[in-house]
């Protein structure tokens, strides 16, 4: 999407993010930073803090963190697109979109034009579905012996289409609208086009809201035994199965409450789930879980337990959600599977068992390490070696999919001891090479002085044999200025000339922060990280200042301090090269400058 970059750093100049974390978060001042109870797991103190110099926010707890664009994005679950023209407009700005060419623009006006029409249309048929539902004693009868309460009903959003092919035809005049096809609500016939009628009659009819609680489609239940027991909305512009979840905007809340996801397979599940304490539940639509499933929902949450019924087709639904999540399985996060008994699906177990049986159910879900292993155990004689050999085979694909990490590490030793191998055999085995260890720079935080690297990027620079400057100090100065907005402006002309002039990475990157200075004026990291984007250094400044703590307050006289000793440094430096020019009057000039403590540029 071509927002200029320029803009989106404009934006989170003036955003502030303790403003809109504030929104959501109730925050409180601790010294430099704010913090309050992390909005994206579940905690009772709070490891959660929000920097308004750095216009960032992290959590200790579960390591999330982001500028005020991202929190939003992650928060309400909105597109970048979107956060981005919400802030503007909040801000009083014109996102500008002279980067798109005409044609793209009226294209994407016309899609947004054509998705607005087309859930205002099933919004209107959920209504109307609404209340047929209240004037068909015989559906509220359904849904009574189903056990749900009027409040689950109506908090989502069930209805009834009435028997009759052309019911909608009292809510839309128009019934021959392509709009009504289009959104799937009609079917009109192959071969002759006249022929229309409602795709759902007689059924309990299920909503279906995309994360911003626009209606994109429907379920629709029989109230017998007749086939197919649910039908689905068709693919249409606003509804794809494989993307979409049965309940996840009604469960925002719920999830931010109970700290984890849910995940079943059936509309029924989720609404008895929710009328018995598990807001938080939502399921995948008929299909298997998908890669876009998952990635959805760790978008509002770090935990996910799927639960499967406890038959073959759920064991096998169970191995499509691992493979889905894998991927997504970074240490921050949590992913589980609850097997019920084989006569159970969730709805009826947690009817039948009560609330407590199913919340203890999923405390003792099976987490996914343990799963996987599970998974490639299956038909392997473990006592054998051939069998042993087997699980390694079955495990390596699956253990491919997860991103690098303890879990990763972890489970690799757990599938070497069960081959009965050691670790760096299976790792040759399955051509795994070894992370180097880091190579950590000697600022100011390392633990271990003694042990100091200089980093590679700090090769002599090319000419005189000048003695290199310490890169521990000048990197401090660049955490500084990147992440103290009015630190550069405080400096002097002389100080910014000393910094701009350093070897790279250091020169080039303090070059380009006087360049943002003058353009831009003091701003916070959240937009230079933006700014940087592309840069030749960009990943030395961002590695820099994800290395500072979160809660690290610089004293503006920290930086004057490292000035003052990279001056005196660079002095020296200096009438080294001119000792070894044999350029004794420069020489003789550098010293008194260094003795009288006085700047005196370099020649
Ligand atoms: P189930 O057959 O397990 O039904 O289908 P259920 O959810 O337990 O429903 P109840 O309790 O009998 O009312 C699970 C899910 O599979 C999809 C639906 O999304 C359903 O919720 N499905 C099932 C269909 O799409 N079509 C069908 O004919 C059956
Ligand atoms: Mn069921």
């Amino acid at each position: 999407m071509a927002i200029p970059q320029h803009f989106i750093q404009e934006l989170l100049a003036r955003a502030d993010v303790v403003e809109i974390v504030g929104r959501y978060v109730q925050l409180k001042k601790t010294g430099a930073n704010f913090s309050g109870l992390c909005p994206f797991h579940g905690e009772k103190s709070p490891s959660f803090t929000v920097s308004p110099s750095k216009q960032f926010y992290h959590c200790f707890g579960c390591g999330k963190n982001g500028n005020a664009i991202g929190f939003l994005m992650d928060h309400t679950g909105a597109g970048f697109v979107e956060v981005v023209h919400d802030l503007a407009q909040q801000y009083g700005l014109q996102v500008p979109e002279d980067e798109r060419s005409p044609a793209d623009r009226a294209r994407a006006a016309q899609e947004t034009e054509k998705r607005h029409t087309l859930t205002d249309v099933l919004a209107r048929a959920g209504e109307a579905y609404k209340k047929h539902l209240r004037d068909t004693p015989r559906a509220v009868d359904y849904l009574k012996k189903r056990g749900l309460s009027g409040e689950i009903a109506r908090d989502y959003g069930l209805g009834y289409a009435p028997e009759g092919w052309r019911t909608l035809a009292g809510v839309f005049p128009d019934y021959a609208d392509p709009l009504l096809q289009e959104s799937g609500l009609v079917i009109v016939g192959e071969d002759d086009d006249t022929r229309r009628y409602d795709r759902f009659r007689d059924r309990i009819m299920f909503p279906i809201r995309s994360v911003k609680g626009e209606v994109i489609g429907f379920g629709g239940r029989v109230l017998g035994d007749e086939k197919p027991k649910y039908l689905n909305s068709p693919e249409t512009p606003v509804f794809h199965k494989g993307r979409e979840l049965y309940g996840l905007f009604e469960a925002r809340t719920a999830l931010r409450e109970h700290g984890y996801a849910l995940v079943t397979e059936g509309y029924m599940d989720v609404v008895a789930l929710a009328q018995l304490g598990f807001g938080n539940a939502v399921a995948t639509l008929g299909t298997a879980c998908t890669p876009d499933h998952a990635s959805k929902l760790f978008r509002f949450t770090d935990q996910v337990v799927f639960s499967f019924d406890g038959d073959a087709a759920g064991r096998r639904a169970a191995h499509k959600a691992l493979e889905a999540a894998l991927p997504l399985a970074s240490d921050t996060r949590s992913v589980k599977f609850l097997f019920l008994p084989p006569e159970h699906d969730p709805d009826s177990f947690i009817r039948a068992e009560g609330p407590e049986a199913f919340g203890q159910a999923v405390k003792n879900a099976v987490p996914l390490s343990r799963f996987l292993l599970d998974v490639a155990t299956e038909e392997c004689d473990m006592a054998t070696a051939e069998g042993r050999s087997r699980f390694a085979a079955n495990a390596r694909p699956l253990w491919q999919l997860l991103p690098p990490g303890a879990l990763a590490q972890q489970l690799l030793g757990d599938v070497a001891a069960q081959v009965q191998i050691g670790v760096h055999e299976l790792e040759s085995l399955w051509g795994i090479r070894r992370a180097s260890p880091r190579n950590y720079e000697n600022n100011s935080y390392s633990r271990s002085p003694d042990k100091r690297q200089r980093p590679k990027t700090f090769e002599k620079p090319a000419g005189r044999p000048l003695r290199r400057p310490p890169a521990g100090r000048c990197t401090r100065a660049l955490q500084i200025v990147l992440t103290e907005p009015s630190a550069w402006d405080r400096l002097s002309q002389d100080e910014h000339v000393l910094l701009c002039d350093l070897p790279p990475p250091l020169g080039p990157l303090f070059t380009w922060l006087a360049g943002q200075a003058l353009d831009h004026g003091p701003q916070p990291w959240s937009a230079l990280r933006e700014a940087l984007r592309g840069h030749e250094f960009e990943s030395v400044a961002v590695e820099e200042v994800q290395k500072l703590p979160p809660d690290i307050v610089s004293e503006p006289d920290e930086l004057r301090g490292i000035l003052r000793t990279e001056r005196r440094e660079q002095l020296k430096r200096h009438m080294d090269a001119a000792l070894a020019d044999g350029d004794m009057a420069h020489y003789q000039a550098l010293l008194r400058a260094l003795t009288e403590g006085e700047p005196q540029p370099p020649a």
